[in-house]
């Protein structure tokens, strides 16, 4: 079979908050599904976990990386590689997070540990930055192969603009596989700075939620921000601020997107300062 499979689905089922309608999901696994799937408009799904999707889903396609591009090669490529250095063959877009983070911490190669932690898959997590206090992915990338409606071209950090929360790559625009930039350490060091960064996560809720909510803003918490507004715990519907921490919004079971935008319409008039959101929204 030489197309990708093509599904309607609940988004619902593929975001970690629980919300969002049915839609058209194609599962491609090649490059050349890949570019089938985006001749026509499309939005790209990883791991959801960053993602409000609406009540009634969207029109365009959804597209979701399976196959060989979620899967992994940490072989050092020869000839990339340096005794200082470790520069894996392709991990692909559609790979999750957690379980390469774990397997780099098994071949105690440091670079990528200060993400522990962070729920999503390898091409969202590239497309945002993602990150925490101790690091983030653009502290392990070698080459990001990125593919647009036009093409395919391979990348390195220094050829975009990527900054907090930001990787300069266009939205629509697919991390499609990268390759890990590595430092040679020990099972033992890099599990020791996981647990440390993991610490900071303690206190973070752990129901059906989508993660922060809004960036930073200028470096302070928003989630203290938020908290300091008074509206840790607001609840409108089946949807709450967590108790834990403001910044995160948690689905206690049956919320829609309705009750996550009218909490986010909240938190923006009660607190002070203007606050970006770090969630997508669709549409
Ligand atoms: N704080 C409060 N009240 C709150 C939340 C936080 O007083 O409701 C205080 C904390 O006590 C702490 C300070 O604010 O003194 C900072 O809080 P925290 O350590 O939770 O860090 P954060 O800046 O709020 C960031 C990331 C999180 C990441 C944590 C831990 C952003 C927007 N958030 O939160 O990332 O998990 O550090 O590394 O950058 C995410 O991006 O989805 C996310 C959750």
């Amino acid at each position: 079979r030489s197309g990708a499979r093509v599904e309607r689905v609940p988004l619902a089922r593929y975001t970690t908050l629980g919300v969002g309608g049915e839609s058209e999901m194609w599962f491609v696994e090649t490059h050349e599904q890949l570019a089938e799937a985006m001749s026509a408009p499309y939005r790209i799904l990883g791991g959801g976990s960053n993602l409000v999707v609406s009540d009634s889903g969207v029109p365009e396609r959804v597209l979701r990386l399976s196959g060989p591009l979620a899967e992994r090669d940490l072989t050092p490529d020869p000839e990339l590689s340096t005794p200082d250095l470790i520069v894996t063959g392709w991990v692909g877009g559609g790979v999750p997070l957690p379980g390469l983070i774990r397997a780099l911490q098994k071949l105690g190669w440091s670079g990528l540990e200060g993400t522990v932690g962070i729920p999503g898959q390898v091409g969202g997590s590239v497309w945002m930055n993602a990150g925490t206090r101790f690091g983030e992915m653009f502290d392990g990338l070698h080459t990001i192969e990125i593919v647009t409606p036009d093409g395919v071209r391979q990348v390195t950090p220094d050829d975009l603009k990527w900054g907090y929360r930001q990787s300069g790559i266009p939205r629509g625009h697919v991390v499609s596989r990268v390759r890990l930039k590595l430092r040679p350490s020990t099972p033992e060091a890099v599990l020791a700075k996981m647990e440390h960064a993991d610490q900071a996560r303690k206190g973070q809720p752990k129901n059906k939620t989508p993660g922060c909510a809004f960036k930073n803003p200028g470096g302070v918490s928003a989630g203290k921000l938020i908290d300091e507004a008074g509206l840790k715990g607001t609840q409108v519907g089946n949807a709450r601020i967590a108790p834990e921490h403001g910044n995160f919004i948690v689905n206690l079971g049956g919320a829609t997107a309705a009750d996550v935008h009218a909490l986010l319409a909240l938190i923006r008039e009660r607190v002070g300062v203007p606050l970006e959101l770090e969630y997508e929204l669709w549409p």
